[in-house]
C-alpha cells in the first residue's frame, strides 16, 4: 500500500507542471518542450507548432514592422496586430478632417483598403542552428579580433546562401546566449501591408497612459491589416495589381472564451531581456538608471500633458510623441521597483559567490571579477550618455538641425518632406519649456567632469540655461517652416552656425568622442566575458534548462489564464468585461470617455458580461505586442497587447506571482468588428472553432 501510494505521488510529480511559466523558448527546439506543455494541456505537435516540412503555426505569424507581432486569420491576408502598433499609421492617414486616430477606420471594401508607405511583415520561412559553419575555421589561438572577423564572414556567407532565390528573402544570423551558439533566420518580407480597421482610440487606446501597464484594463487594442502579394504570391511593392496574399497557415478563432487555469501560449517576437546578467548590472538597472531616467520624464511629461490638456489641436499633435515618453517611463517604474523587492541583486550576489567558489581551477575563474572591474569602468560613461539621449535629445528642434544639415549634404531635395512632418506636430512652447527643464537636469545629473566644454561655457556666458534658450529660440531658424523650406544645398555653411545646430553637434561630438570609445570598448569586453560566463552558468547548473535571452526572433511562451495578488489585501480576477468599461467611462476625463454608440449599445443590455481582456502567466516582452494567444487546440483566443507593471522586471528577472501579460480578448475584437465598425463582411473569410 505505501509503495503503491509512494509510485503514485512519484508518477504525479512527472505529470505535475512545474509552477514556474518563465522562459521564451525557440520554436525549433519545440521537442524539447512538448511533454511539458502537454502536461499542461496543449494537445497540438511540435510539428504543429513549428515545422519546415508541413505548414504549421508559425508560417500564420509575422514581425509586424520593425518592433511588434501580427497574425493571420484568413485565406486572404487578413492580419491582426495591435492598435498601438498600427498606431503611426493610422495617424499619417489622419487630419483633422478625417480623424481615423479619434473615429476609427473601417475599410468597407478591397478598394477602401488604405496603403502604408515602409510598413513591412516578415514571415519566418525557417530557423536553424549554424554554430558549426559560422565558427568554420576558428582555432582557440585566434585573437578576438580575428574570432569576430570569421564569425562576419561566414555569416556574410550564409546569409547570401539563404536568400540566393531573391523574392523578398531577408535573412540574419544572431548570437545566443552571448555568441555560444548562432542561428541562422530567414524571412520572406511582405512590403505592401494595407490597413482595414481599426476601433477609435477611445476604444484602441481606452484607458490611455493612465491603464497603459496597469490591471484591471478595457482596452480595446487591436487594429486589423491585409497583406499583399503580387499575381504569384510574392513579396511585392505596393502597385494597384497586386492580391491579397494567401498564406501557408492561418490561425482558426475560438469563441468559446476563457477561464482561470486555462492554457496559453503566446507566439511572439519579445525583444529583448538580459535574464543572466550579473548583479552590477542589475543594481545600475534598478539604483542608478531607471530612477534617473524616471525622473527627467516626469518633468518632460508633466509638460507635455499642461499643453495638450489646454488645446485639442496640441494633444493630436502630441499624442504619439508622449504615449512614446511615458510608455516606457512606466515600465521602469515597475521594473526596479521589482528588483528591488525580489531582492535580485543580493540573490545574484549569493550566487556569484557560489560561482566563484565552484570556478575555482576552472577556465570559468576570474569571471566574475573581470566584469567587476570593467563595469566599474563602463558606468560613468553610460550614465553621462543615458543622461544625454534623456535631455539633450529630448529637445525637438536640435533633432531637426541634425536632420536638416544631412540631408542639405546629402539630398537636398528631401528638406521639403522633413519640415513638413515635422512642422505638421510641432508645438514651440512644449519643446521650450522642454529646452529648459532638461538641460537644467543635466546640470544637475552630472558631476562637472562628465559635461561638455561647450557647455560649461554656454552656462557661463548666459549665466543661466533660461536664458540661454530665449536667445537661441529667437535666434534658430529652426523654429521657422518657412525659412527652413527655403534652405538649399549651399546654405549649408551658414546652416551649421545655427545656436541649435552648434548645440546638437558640440553634444554629439562630446558623445561621439568622449563616451562612445568607452563605451564600446567596454561593451565588446563585457559581451566578450559574457560569452563565458554564460557557458559557466550553463556549466554550473547542469540540470537547469536555459531559454536564450530575446532577440527580436520567433518565441514561444506557454503559461495559463491567472489573475494575482499585487499588494496585501487586494487578489485580481483574470477576466475584465464591458461592465467595468461602463464603470469607468467618464465624459471628463479624455482617457475614459467611450464613443457614444457604445454607451447606446451597453444601455440596449444584453452585453454586460462581454468579455474585454484577460491576464495570463506568458513570459513575454515589448515586441510581443500583437501576438497571437493560442489555446489548448491552437486556436486564437486572443492578442498579447501588455504586461502589469509590477512584473516587467521580468526583462531580468521572472516573479511567478507577479508577472503577467494582458491580452485583448478575440471577442471583443469582434465585437468591435460587429458593433462599431458595421464590417460583418470580414467574418466571412475568418475561420472559426466553434
Ligand atoms: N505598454 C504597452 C507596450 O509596451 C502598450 C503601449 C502603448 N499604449 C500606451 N498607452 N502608451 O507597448
Ligand atoms: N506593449 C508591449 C509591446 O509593444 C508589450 C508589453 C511588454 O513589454 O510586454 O511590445
Amino acid at each position: 500500500m505505501k509503495r503503491l501510494f509512494l509510485f503514485a505521488i512519484s508518477s504525479l510529480l512527472l505529470v505535475l507542471p512545474v509552477k514556474a511559466d518563465e522562459g521564451m523558448w525557440l520554436p525549433a527546439l519545440m521537442s524539447q518542450r512538448i511533454a511539458d506543455m502537454q502536461a499542461k494541456g496543449f494537445k497540438l505537435s511540435a510539428e504543429d507548432v513549428y515545422s519546415i516540412n508541413q505548414a504549421s503555426l508559425k508560417d500564420a505569424v509575422v514581425l509586424f514592422g520593425g518592433g511588434c507581432t501580427g497574425e493571420v486569420v484568413s485565406d486572404e491576408g487578413l492580419l491582426f496586430t495591435n492598435h498601438h502598433c498600427g498606431y503611426s499609421y493610422i495617424q499619417r492617414h489622419s487630419s483633422v478632417e478625417h480623424d481615423y486616430l479619434k473615429d476609427g477606420f473601417w475599410a468597407m471594401s478591397r478598394d477602401e483598403e488604405l496603403p502604408n508607405r515602409g510598413l513591412t511583415v516578415s514571415f519566418l520561412d525557417r530557423m536553424e542552428d549554424v554554430t558549426n559553419a559560422v565558427l568554420k575555421g576558428y582555432s582557440p589561438s585566434m585573437t578576438e579580433e580575428e574570432r569576430q572577423q570569421l564569425v562576419r564572414d561566414n555569416s556574410a556567407a550564409l546569409i547570401k546562401e539563404a536568400t540566393a532565390d531573391g523574392k523578398g528573402l531577408r535573412a540574419s544570423v544572431e548570437a545566443l546566449f552571448y555568441g555560444n551558439q548562432y542561428y541562422l533566420f530567414v524571412y520572406r518580407v511582405f512590403r505592401d501591408v494595407r490597413l482595414v480597421g481599426a476601433p477609435p482610440s477611445s476604444i484602441g487606446k481606452f484607458g490611455g497612459d493612465t491603464d497603459n501597464w496597469m490591471w484591471p484594463r478595457h482596452t480595446g487594442d487591436f487594429s486589423i491589416f491585409r497583406i499583399y502579394a503580387d499575381k504569384d504570391n510574392n513579396p511585392a511593392d505596393y502597385s494597384e495589381d497586386n492580391v491579397p496574399y494567401r498564406p501557408k497557415k492561418s490561425f482558426t478563432i475560438s469563441r468559446a472564451g476563457v477561464k482561470n487555469g486555462d492554457f496559453t501560449f503566446v507566439y511572439g517576437c519579445p525583444g529583448s531581456t538580459k535574464e543572466y546578467v550579473m548583479s552590477e548590472e542589475v543594481k545600475y538597472v534598478s539604483e542608478v538608471s531607471d530612477p534617473q531616467k524616471i525622473d527627467l520624464r516626469t518633468k518632460r511629461l508633466d509638460i507635455m500633458k499642461k499643453y495638450m490638456d489646454a488645446d485639442q489641436a496640441v494633444r493630436i499633435q502630441y499624442s504619439s510623441k508622449y504615449a512614446n515618453v511615458s510608455n516606457a517611463w512606466k515600465k521602469w517604474q515597475g521594473e526596479a521597483k521589482g528588483i528591488i523587492k525580489m531582492k535580485t541583486v543580493k540573490a545574484k550576489k549569493e550566487y556569484e559567490e557560489r560561482f566563484r567558489q565552484w570556478a575555482k581551477g576552472t577556465r570559468y575563474e576570474g569571471l566574475i571579477e573581470k566584469l567587476d572591474v570593467l563595469y566599474a569602468e563602463r558606468f560613468p560613461s553610460y550614465l553621462a550618455y543615458e543622461n544625454y539621449t534623456e535631455t539633450v535629445r529630448a529637445i525637438e528642434i536640435l533633432s531637426l538641425a541634425s536632420s536638416v544639415v544631412s540631408a542639405l549634404d546629402n539630398n537636398p531635395e528631401s528638406v521639403k518632406s522633413l519640415a513638413e512632418s515635422f512642422f505638421k506636430d510641432y508645438y514651440q512652447p512644449i519643446d521650450e519649456e522642454i529646452f529648459t527643464a532638461m538641460l537644467e537636469a543635466f546640470d544637475k545629473n552630472m558631476d562637472d567632469g562628465m559635461k561638455p566644454q561647450y557647455f560649461k561655457d554656454m552656462l557661463k556666458k548666459y549665466g543661466s540655461v533660461d536664458s540661454w534658450r530665449k536667445d537661441l529660440y529667437s535666434k534658430t531658424i529652426f523654429t521657422d517652416k518657412n525659412k527652413v523650406l527655403a534652405l538649399k544645398a549651399e546654405d549649408v555653411e551658414n546652416v551649421v552656425k545655427d545656436p541649435a545646430y552648434e548645440l546638437y553637434d558640440a553634444f554629439f561630438s562630446w558623445y561621439y568622442d568622449t563616451l562612445r570609445p568607452v563605451i564600446n570598448r567596454t561593451s565588446t569586453e563585457i559581451n566578450l566575458v559574457y560569452r563565458d560566463y554564460m557557458q559557466g552558468q550553463m556549466d554550473f547548473e547542469k540540470d537547469k534548462v536555459f531559454y536564450p535571452d530575446a532577440n527580436l526572433t520567433l518565441r514561444v511562451a506557454y503559461g495559463h489564464v491567472d489573475g494575482y495578488s499585487p499588494a496585501d489585501g487586494i487578489t485580481y480576477e483574470p477576466v475584465s468585461t464591458l461592465k467595468g468599461i461602463i464603470e469607468k467611462d467618464n465624459p471628463e476625463i479624455f482617457d475614459y470617455d467611450i464613443p457614444q454608440t457604445l454607451r447606446d449599445i451597453y444601455a440596449e443590455g444584453g452585453h454586460e458580461d462581454q468579455p474585454v481582456c484577460f491576464l495570463a502567466t506568458n513570459h513575454t516582452s515589448g515586441g510581443n505586442s500583437g501576438s497571437p494567444v493560442i489555446n489548448a487546440d491552437g486556436n486564437l483566443i486572443g492578442i498579447n497587447f501588455d504586461r502589469v507593471w509590477e512584473g516587467t522586471m521580468s526583462d531580468y528577472v521572472f516573479d511567478p506571482d507577479f508577472c503577467r501579460n494582458i491580452s485583448i480578448d478575440i471577442r471583443y475584437l469582434l465585437f468591435n468588428i460587429e458593433y462599431i465598425g458595421h464590417a460583418e463582411y470580414l467574418f466571412n473569410e475568418m475561420k472559426f472553432a466553434d
